[in-house]
């Protein structure tokens, strides 16, 4: 971090609360501090606020049906279409306004503007070469696509026919993309031949070709030209294989009527990481889903037609389809999309983009604020951020020194900044200030939403006091919820209800959402996450499971046993460890080490990659045979270490700790 700067040390002594700017306050879509109430006496039907926001083809009857707990179903009976909403209804108005601005990495390469009068253009004829191809509403269609324009083209087509789609993020690997297709049985795979990363083209078909040959059904691909044309980097076409281009010329100008679906029909699938081995495929519907984050990007993000709105996380996530793509698109403003990283060809790559788009909203995660605090200043201080009017973090929590230098040396002092809690499973913002109303606290991202009912609980399910450490749960369900994982209702229930949910009861009132996060709350009713109570880490605002680690590191040949665990690291906020047995005979060499690295790369990604592979001849185990991670988790921290009383080997943690505390040497 850099050390030597006097304005944020000054300012880091001040007080930890900052009152929203009054400039923007004057603008500011929501600035109604009655909103709370109104929205709890209303409820459910302060809802029809987001759903008021979305043209409906058939008005829904009803906004909730809570009859079968926790399958809540919302504006039923209602009908619309996710890319009509994103596209079409905004044609008369704003059809020559760019909606999507994207930035192409290669720095030489000009700007590619979609006004939505093209992105229309695109989607139908895309739609329309996806029928050819034999899609059909309600088939899974799987993208696995770098930040290139054809990504969201395809959402949308996808959700102009009825096709729900998957998107696997570009950075996961063949085998990811293979489970998660196998798991949807999705026929069909929209990807790309490449794309750039840091200068380099990066060969990604042959990683979508490798992941290809393990689905164990037919499949028709479609495949985006990124690369070629630059670089001549040539792949060969399959049977089943059509090239996207010549896929869209065929179709040239045609135009392919929304199909309406059912507010609770499926909108997309995303597969997330959970405790065991296997991922989720967290449902997502029309009606409710795009009604939340059309809600939440004018309350929360400020998103107003003229704007130029910048969110820079990955679409391959689910902060980049509802801040990128729905939520955007559906409150018809001009969305920017940015192929690489924010530190290539230089650290002020983001400021750069600001600057020459005039962003006026940026939203990022805190691992990328953490790093641009320790690259210092001088890279944001070279361009005019003017432009910028609010900021917005989400993905982990944000520590107050990184809150307050995004603050001051992004937004001036000048821009809210708004710290979202959410998940996957919410669909978008649950907690965090609404940046025209609410007064900022640095660290905590705030109180729920209006209409949202969080509480800090103990083990009992009871409220916890003030300022005690706690369970976070939603108390009532809301539009933007997961239904449910994708053919798996008793994995949903047993997933995110059953600890503090009465399972038999059909009272909606007995039935408690647990996003499976500690937290507490203070006298205001800010709400502080402290981060996740299950076995999942968050390595640079991206979820991990350690089961799906371990099970990669225990099929390496030569691995007895492995336990992972999250570690503090400065920049990433949990680096992966991994402590390994291994067999006899087996070398603990650092070739080995690498074999070990290489193999979680493989069946994840390398987002995945352990930071410290630790060899060790045993693990910490209680007498009846379970790891105990809170202790690896004290060594990967260096902190203190918790009891051991209850262990059967109580000695081994402290090897085990010598044993990491000398690779640090
Ligand atoms: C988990 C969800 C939401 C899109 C990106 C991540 C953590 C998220 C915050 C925040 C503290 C946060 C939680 C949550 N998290 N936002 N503002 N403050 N923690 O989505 O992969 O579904 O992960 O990210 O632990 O449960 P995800």
């Amino acid at each position: 971090m850099s050390d030597t700067d006097p304005e944020l040390e000054a300012r880091l002594a001040e007080a930890d609360e900052f009152e929203p700017p009054e400039a923007f306050v004057e603008q500011a879509n929501v600035v109604d501090p009655e909103l709370y109430e109104t929205f709890e006496e209303n409820w459910p039907d302060c809802w029809e606020r987001a759903a008021a926001l979305l043209d409906w083809t058939e008005p829904y009857d009803e906004v909730l049906d809570d009859s079968n707990p926790p399958f809540y179903e919302w504006f039923t009976g209602g009908s619309l279409n996710a890319s009509a909403n994103c596209l079409d209804r905004h044609l008369e108005a704003r059809g020559d306004e760019p909606a999507i601005e994207w930035v192409g990495e290669p720095t030489d390469e000009a700007n590619r503007t979609y006004t939505y009068n093209d992105l229309h253009r695109r989607v139908n004829e895309f739609a329309a070469g996806l029928r050819e191809l034999g899609v059909g509403e309600d088939d899974v269609v799987t993208m696995y696509m770098p930040m290139i324009p054809e990504l969201p083209i395809a959402m949308l087509a996808c959700a102009r026919i009825g096709a729900p789609h998957s998107v696997v993020f570009a950075g996961f690997s063949a085998d990811a993309l293979a489970t998660r297709m196998a798991a949807a049985d999705s026929e069909y795979l929209v990807t790309a031949d490449g794309y750039y990363r840091r200068g380099d083209p990066l060969d990604h078909f042959a990683k979508a070709t490798e992941g290809l040959a393990e689905v164990p059904h037919e499949t028709t691909t479609v495949v985006v030209d990124r690369l070629r044309e630059r670089d001549g980097f040539g792949h060969d076409l399959g049977a089943g294989q059509y090239d996207w281009e010549t896929l869209l010329t065929d179709h040239a100008g045609e135009t392919v009527e929304p199909v309406a679906r059912d507010a609770e029909d499926m909108l997309f699938l995303m597969y997330t990481s959970g405790t065991t081995g296997e991922p989720k495929g967290v449902k997502h519907t029309t009606g409710g889903y795009l009604s939340w984050v059309s809600w939440t990007a004018q309350a929360v993000l400020d998103v107003k037609p003229e704007d130029t709105y910048f969110c820079s996380a990955d679409i391959g996530w689910i902060t980049g389809h509802s801040y990128i793509v729905y939520g955007p698109l559906a409150l018809g403003t001009t969305s920017v999309m940015y192929e690489g990283t924010p530190d290539y060809p230089d650290r002020d790559r983001l400021w750069e983009i600001v600057e020459d788009v005039e962003a006026t909203q940026l939203y990022t995660a805190p691992t990328a604020i953490r790093a641009f605090m320790k690259w210092g200043t001088e890279y944001p201080d070279r361009h005019d951020l003017s432009s910028l009017r609010l900021l917005g973090t989400v993905g982990e929590p944000i520590n107050p020194r990184a809150w307050k230098w995004y603050y001051t040396h992004v937004g001036d002092e000048s821009c809210p900044v708004v710290d979202t809690w959410w998940q996957t499973e919410t669909g978008g913002t649950m907690l965090t200030t609404l940046p025209g109303i609410g007064a900022m606290k640095p660290g905590a991202a705030g109180p729920p939403l209006p209409g949202v009912d969080a509480q800090v609980v103990d083990a009992e399910g009871e409220p916890v006091d003030a300022g005690e450490a706690g369970y976070l749960t939603l108390q009532k369900p809301w539009p933007g919820m997961l239904r449910t994982l994708y053919r798996n209702d008793e994995r949903f229930v047993e997933e995110y209800w059953a600890t503090y949910s009465d399972t038999d009861s059909d009272d909606p009132d007995d039935w408690v959402y647990f996003p499976e996060d500690g937290a507490k709350v203070d006298g205001d009713g800010y709400v502080t996450v402290l981060g996740r109570v299950d076995d999942v880490i968050n390595v640079s605002g991206h979820r991990l499971g350690t089961m799906e680690i371990e099970s990669a590191i225990v099929g390496v040949e030569g691995v007895a046993e492995a336990a992972v665990v999250g570690g503090a690291h400065d920049v990433k906020g949990e680096a992966v460890y991994a402590y390994v047995i291994t067999e006899d005979g087996q070398t603990e060499s650092e070739a080995f080490r690498e074999e070990i690295v290489a193999a979680v790369e493989d069946a994840i990604g390398p987002i995945a990659r352990p930071e410290r592979v630790v060899f060790t001849p045993e693990l910490p185990k209680t007498r009846s045979g379970k790891i105990m991670r809170r202790l690896l988790e004290d060594v990967a921290n260096d902190a203190e270490l918790g009891d051991t009383s209850t262990l059967r080997n109580p000695d081994v943690v402290e090897d085990i700790r010598d044993a990491v505390r000398g690779d640090d040497d």
